[in-house]
């Protein structure tokens, strides 16, 4: 082996190992971020969980009220069909919005929307 090829053998390795060190970071650095939004979301869903004006809510209830920091909900990110006040819901949007429509005494949220997604990044963080 001349000392050409062994500069490019050691280019090429130290070029592999840039590369390598550069996806590593990206990788950790792209993990930091879900986590944040993850924990951003559990966050607002809590303070939506524990607002008595939620859904225009007409009375001084909040979830909170009958689910003091989400007991008895721990289950509820995992079941696929709720009964709550004599009905039947077949998603936790529903059962959140039965919630909100009945003891809350307020409008349903769009199940699609980004509040019902942080009450339910919530409520599934109850989780134990
Ligand atoms: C006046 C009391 C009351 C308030 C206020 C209330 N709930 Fe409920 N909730 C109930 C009752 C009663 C049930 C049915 C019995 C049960 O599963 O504990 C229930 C059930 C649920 C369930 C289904 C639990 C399961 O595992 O089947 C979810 C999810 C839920 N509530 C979310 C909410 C959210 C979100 C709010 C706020 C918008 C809220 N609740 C406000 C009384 C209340």
């Amino acid at each position: 082996m001349n000392a050409l090829k062994i500069t490019m053998l050691c280019f090429i390795t130290i070029g592999l190992f840039l590369i390598f060190v550069h996806e590593m970071s990206e990788m950790a650095a792209a993990e930091v971020s879900q986590s944040g939004m993850a924990m951003d979301s559990v966050a607002k869903g809590k303070a939506f969980f524990n607002n008595p004006a939620l859904g225009s809510s007409t009375n001084a209830n909040s979830c909170n009220t009958c689910h003091p920091d989400g007991r008895g909900l721990e289950k509820a990110g995992e079941k696929k069909e709720f009964h709550i006040m004599g009905k039947k819901q077949e998603s936790i949007e529903e059962a959140v919005n039965i919630c909100i429509e009945m003891p809350l005494q307020g409008k349903a949220l769009d199940p699609e929307g980004e509040d019902m997604a942080n009450i339910v990044t919530y409520i599934k963080s109850l989780k134990k």
